[in-house]
């Protein structure tokens, strides 16, 4: 993940609904070490303290980084003041290599969920082709069928690696593409700033000074609300059933860079390994995300 507004919602949303082995922070709403940093930041506040951050690519495959400061501020998560700094100066750059010993210590299936540029998860898997078979579950959000957010064509996550999209999507792991066409309309409304005042916790605290900061500059904020992006990955993940799905073959543009990061249908097919999602049940996805708030913090 890139924390990022978006991102730290999803992450404690995922702390209160899966077990979460660990993080790696990529490039991309800001620089990796600020990425981070947000991620260690939000866990020793959530009290996670044993969740480890791991720092993985500072840039995408092959091109120089984009980041989305307009969108997250200057340190990636602005808007609100944190006072646990000890632990964010020790955050090990070793994302290859943790999850190296995680595939080979954890027998079983794995699942992933990626909230940001795709650049850890193909640059770890590009070295570990024997892995990619393990992989039962991979939901990302990125991508966009209909409108971009970054230009008219892409959506920012696949816009910052197109290389590391395009490659990832051709690997035939089962992936859940949770991109704009659900995500703008799964929109958080303007009360969510007094309902994360009401949790009583000083994450809630935090949750309403981020969102107080995100509802001003998400570009796609409106009167109704504000997409909250990463978390509909986690509500894929864990619940698949509240979106309808398309089972479908893609590819990402890389070449023309007007069009950089849009993703293409190449066909519909029910051997397809990729499903994107069309709709959301947009009711009882935000009913799931507010009782696991409220369970957790
Ligand atoms: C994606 O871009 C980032 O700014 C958000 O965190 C989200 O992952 C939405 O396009
Ligand atoms: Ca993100």
């Amino acid at each position: 993940m890139d924390p990022g507004h978006d991102d730290a919602l999803a992450l404690l949303v995922a702390l209160a609904s899966l077990k979460v082995k660990g993080v790696t922070a990529v490039c991309g709403n800001q620089t990796v070490d600020k990425t981070a940093r947000n991620a260690r930041r939000v866990l020793d506040l959530a009290h996670y303290e044993e969740i480890s951050v791991h720092q993985g690519a500072d840039r995408p495959l092959f091109r120089p980084l984009v980041t989305a400061a307009h969108v997250h501020g200057s340190s990636g998560l602005d808007g609100y003041h944190f006072h646990l700094r000890d632990r964010e100066k020790t955050i090990p750059a070793d994302a290859q290599q943790w999850l190296e010993c995680e595939f080979t210590q954890e027998p079983g299936d794995i699942a992933w969920i990626a909230t940001g540029p795709l650049t850890n998860v193909a640059a770890f898997l590009m070295g570990h082709r024997e892995f990619v078979p393990r992989i039962k579950k991979l939901t990302v959000m990125g991508g966009a069928l209909n409108h971009g957010n970054i230009t008219p064509y892409a959506e920012f996550n696949f816009y910052v690696d197109p290389d590391a999209a395009h490659w990832v999507l051709a690997q035939g792991i089962p992936i859940q593409l949770v991109g704009l066409d659900v995500t703008h309309k799964a929109l958080l409304a303007p009360d969510a700033l007094e309902r994360f005042v009401s949790f009583g916790s000083e994450i809630g605290l935090m949750l309403h000074d981020l969102f107080a900061f995100y509802f001003k500059h998400e570009p796609n904020a409106v009167p109704q609300g504000v997409p909250v992006h990463d978390v509909l990955a986690v509500g894929a993940m864990v619940h698949p059933e509240f979106f309808a799905w398309r089972r479908v073959n893609l590819t990402v543009e890389r070449c023309d860079e007007k069009y950089r990061g849009q993703m293409t249908v190449v066909s519909e097919s029910a051997r397809a390994a990729t499903q994107v999602a069309v709709d959301v049940d947009v009711a009882r996805f935000f009913e799931w995300m507010w009782a696991m708030l409220a369970n957790g913090f």
